[in-house]
């Protein structure tokens, strides 16, 4: 393929921009994992600054990430704090499979994440209340795991595209080359007790409450079909304590089909009507839900 050098310089030019306030940080800790961090720390710091981890779908990176959604430039805006983690193994999937992956402190990557969080905390003086998680794709299968196995971090999440957390457990991978498929198919239909069982031997003995959820799925995906969204919101609606309620249509824009759990503060899915598996990102939606 060829490239002019102008249309090239073109390209460099906007990623320079983008990027401009993405920042790589190696010394944040433990990292098992062998994770990258970039943050983003707006000009303007809100006091006690409220953080939100974003993570990249299969094949990204948290560069590509924080280009591809609006974060940033929301975070300049209300003074919070974006840190896009990368990993490369796997095909630059997230490790939702195994045992060390799926339970806490035990060296996956949701140690080096927790300790990228607890880095920026105490760097910034961050609000340790106000921890949120967010991703697509493989990047909502890692929010469910994070939330499932450091419900004390996160405050809640929301995400694109995923899977319930423990879905792909002992899976021999974690990307769509190397994962057991029937997850992705959503042939993996368990109970709310089965799922809330799984859950909890992620952190045994944790008795405290699990974060807030949202989760967004499109009816067209092929690749992580749409029972998934079932059986997130079965697992979560049985870890929160909060049963089906009403479905909204239209919202919050049309063919998207809101299912509220509760009063609608602690678990919501939207289901998108043929949508594939790029749903996307409702930066303002999110933010909404986080009470930022
Ligand atoms: C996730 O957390 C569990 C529980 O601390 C831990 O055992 C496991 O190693 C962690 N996984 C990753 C990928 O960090
Ligand atoms: C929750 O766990 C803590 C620490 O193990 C314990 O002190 C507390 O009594 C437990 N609370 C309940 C309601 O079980
Ligand atoms: C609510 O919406 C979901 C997703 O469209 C659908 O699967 C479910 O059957 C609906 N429930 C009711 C009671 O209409």
């Amino acid at each position: 393929m060829r490239f002019s050098t102008s249309a090239l310089g073109g390209l460099a030019a906007i990623s320079a921009t983008a990027d401009a306030a993405l920042v790589r940080v190696n010394d944040f800790g433990a990292n098992p994992a062998n994770l990258q961090m970039n943050i983003n720390v707006p000009a303007k710091l809100a006091t006690k600054p409220a953080i939100i981890v974003a993570m990249h779908g299969c094949g990204g990176t948290g560069e590509q990430y924080a280009q591809q959604t609006k974060y940033n430039s929301l975070s300049e805006q209300k003074g919070f704090i974006m840190i896009f983690p990368s990993t490369k193994k796997d095909s630059n999937c997230w490790e939702v499979n195994t045992a060390k992956g799926l339970s806490r402190d035990a060296g996956g990557d949701n140690q080096s994440l927790v300790n990228m969080i607890k880095y920026t905390i105490q760097k910034y003086n961050a609000d340790p209340t106000k921890v949120f998680s967010t991703g697509s794709s493989s990047g909502c299968m890692m929010t469910n795991v994070l939330m499932a196995t450091y419900p004390d971090v996160i405050a809640a999440g929301s995400c694109y595209s995923g899977v319930a957390a423990g879905c792909l457990a002992g899976s021999p991978g974690a990307s769509p080359g190397s994962a057991n498929p029937n997850c992705a198919n959503g042939q993996i239909i368990k109970t709310q007790d089965q799922w809330v069982a799984q859950v909890k031997a992620m952190y045994p003995g944790y008795n405290g409450s699990y974060p807030r959820m949202a989760t967004w799925h499109g009816t067209a995906d092929t690749l992580v079909k749409i029972p998934n969204l079932g059986e997130q919101l079965k697992e979560w609606s049985g870890l929160l304590g909060v049963s089906f309620t009403k479905n909204v249509t239209n919202t919050p824009q049309s063919g998207y089909t809101q299912i509220v759990y509760g009063d609608g503060t602690k678990l919501v899915g939207y289901n998108a009507q043929g949508v594939g598996h790029t749903v996307p990102v409702h930066e303002t939606d999110d933010l909404k839900w986080f009470g930022l």
